[in-house]
């Protein structure tokens, strides 16, 4: 299948509430190839969990379209996008999200109660996945809450693979951690797509983001490539210089 992972196509998500409507993703339009690893930045209230949420299945497009592997995931009920969720994507995120009581390895089988397979498969697979995210043998049957914090998002880590999902969503997967636990963090990530993996994290960091192949920013609910990016904050701060308009965006930049 020649299909790119991800292929949005004018994703439009509006929240209504007491207070109105609020835009929150408006016309974004992407493509991930299989394999790839993508950053996207973006200062907050920008979109980015909103985004994330979408192309992690646990929410839908207000209008336009997402196919996931080929798949249109726009139109699905809830028990198919627990079912996309569960055997297509693996989540990390900033507080690693482990139960802490059990084991490192109970930790990682976690996603596979869904499928079929007996304990015995599922601790195969789960011994796997920490072998590929490098985590010492003799920490497996640890319980999560006895790791270091690096440790721990590599456990969460291993738990994202497991399934051999299409994607791996990561929303700020370094926000907890120190800059040197972060590196290491962000070499499992390497590894992972160096294994083929495809994977789009979210950062506030620079420095994080430049382990990645492609870096994207979002502002206002609209991507921008890192030239566009750059044309808006040149735009920005020349305003700012001049004192002209400073609140309002430079609407221009984007456009
Ligand atoms: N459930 C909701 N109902 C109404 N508005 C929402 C809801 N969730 C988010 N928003 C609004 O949508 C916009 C984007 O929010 P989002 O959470 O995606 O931002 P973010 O980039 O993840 O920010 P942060 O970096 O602070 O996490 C914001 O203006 C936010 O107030
Ligand atoms: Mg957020």
């Amino acid at each position: 299948m020649t299909a790119n992972v991800i292929h949005t196509e004018n994703v439009y998500r509006i929240y209504s509430s007491a207070a109105g409507l609020t835009p929150a993703l408006c016309g974004v339009s992407l493509d991930v190839g299989r394999g790839e690893f993508l950053a996207i930045m973006g200062p907050s209230g920008s979109g980015k969990s909103t985004l994330m949420n979408i192309l992690g299945c646990l929410d839908r497009p207000t209008s336009g379209t997402y196919l996931l592997e080929g798949l249109d995931v726009s139109k699905l009920t809830d028990d198919d996008l627990a079912h996309v969720r569960s055997t297509r994507l693996g989540f990390v995120f900033q507080s690693f999200n482990l139960l802490p009581r059990a084991t490192v390895l109970r930790n990682v089988m976690l996603p596979l109660v869904y499928t079929r397979a007996g304990v015995r498969n599922r601790e195969l697979r789960a011994w796997k996945a920490l072998l590929e995210v490098g985590l010492p043998e003799e920490l497996y049957d640890h319980r999560s809450n006895e790791l270091s914090g690096g440790q721990m998002q590599r456990v969460a880590i291993a738990r994202a693979l497991v399934n051999d999902p299409a994607l791996i969503l990561a929303d700020e997967p370094t926000g907890n951690l120190d800059s040197a636990t972060g590196e290491l963090v962000m070499r499992t990530f390497r590894r992972m797509q160096g294994q083929g993996k495809t994977i789009v994290l979210i950062t506030h960091d620079a420095s994080v983001a430049g382990w990645a192949d492609r870096v994207m920013h979002i502002r206002d609910g609209r991507l921008l490539t890192e030239e566009q990016e750059h044309a808006y904050v040149t735009a920005l701060e020349a305003r700012e210089r001049t004192g002209n308009g400073g609140e309002e965006a430079p609407q221009e930049a984007i456009a």
